[in-house]
């Protein structure tokens, strides 16, 4: 994709990885859309990047879905490009159960039901389009699971089997489709709920767009910056081991249990 002249729906651009892309994708002269939930976040993110379009709008809800579509296919028909990135990710204790069968999948509602759907409702839409790209934004955790996160480690394991059955249905279509796997990328979502990660150094937001870019521009499908392709080696050579590794931040929350 040459990522230049086409116009490109960003879902969470407000903040973090999202406003990092949709930055950069607006200097290039793309067309750039981005959405997310909180008002004040979009009203911010416009004053920020004039040029840029913001539209409200809750991927966790399918009607909000259609009501986008209708938006955005209405006011901008050359979209073409569509990055499913709005994620949520939380530390979650399976043993304590103050957490709600409904709050339990908050994250599967966001980042797996939330692209699929995105991408049901848009794919015609970018079937018709002379060059077309579905980027799902996944995660290094698709590859190995982190077990503070376990319903965020699944749902980024999900949506990479997705991407790869989307990809390989689409192969005879326009439609290019890229999987962006971040590592731990110093973002608001990084930062805000891990205390366990507090002294861990994760990439820089500009390098991870800069990265993504790069990738994105040289038609690779499958991007995994840094670590990300550290644990996609490791989840091949010594898959136990490495899963150990990332469950040990886990130990302290387990021992309140016992
Ligand atoms: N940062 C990392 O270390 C890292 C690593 C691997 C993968 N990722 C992935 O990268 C993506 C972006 O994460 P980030 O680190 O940039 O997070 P972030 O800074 O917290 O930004 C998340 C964005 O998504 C929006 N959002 C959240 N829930 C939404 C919903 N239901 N509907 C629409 N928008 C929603 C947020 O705005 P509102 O809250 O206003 O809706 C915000 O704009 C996620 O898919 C995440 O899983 C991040």
């Amino acid at each position: 994709m040459k990522l230049t002249h086409d116009t490109i729906l960003i879902t969470g651009g407000t903040s973090g990885i999202g406003l990092e892309l949709a930055g950069r994708l607006l200097t290039r002269g793309n067309t750039v859309i981005v959405t997310g939930r909180d008002p004040v976040k979009l009203a911010a993110t416009r004053e920020k990047l004039p040029g840029l379009h913001a539209i409200q709008s809750d991927v966790s809800d399918p009607e909000a879905i259609a009501a986008l579509y209708q938006k955005v296919t209405a006011e901008f028909p050359a979209l073409n490009v569509l990055i499913n990135n709005a994620g949520i990710m939380r530390k979650i204790d399976l043993q304590d159960g103050s957490t709600g069968l409904r709050d339990i999948t908050r994250e599967l509602e966001t980042n797996l039901s939330g692209p699929v759907r995105m991408v049901q409702q848009f794919l015609p839409h970018l079937r018709r389009q002379k060059e077309a790209a579905i980027v799902n934004v996944t995660s290094g955790l698709a590859f190995v699971p982190f077990p503070l996160s376990p319903i965020y480690s699944a749902t980024k394991a999900g949506l990479r089997a997705y991407t790869r059955s989307l990809r390989f249905q689409l192969k005879n279509s326009t439609v290019k489709v890229f999987e962006l796997a971040p590592p731990g990328t110093e973002t608001p979502l990084f930062r805000n709920d891990f205390e366990e990660v507090k002294d861990m150094k994760a990439m820089d937001v500009r390098e991870l767009g800069r990265l993504a870019l790069l990738g994105l521009t040289k038609d690779r499908l499958e991007i995994r910056p840094g670590l990300s392709n550290v644990l996609k080696i490791m989840s091949r050579l010594a898959p136990e081991l490495i899963f150990k590794q990332l469950g040990k931040l886990a130990d302290p929350m387990i021992s309140q249990h016992r």
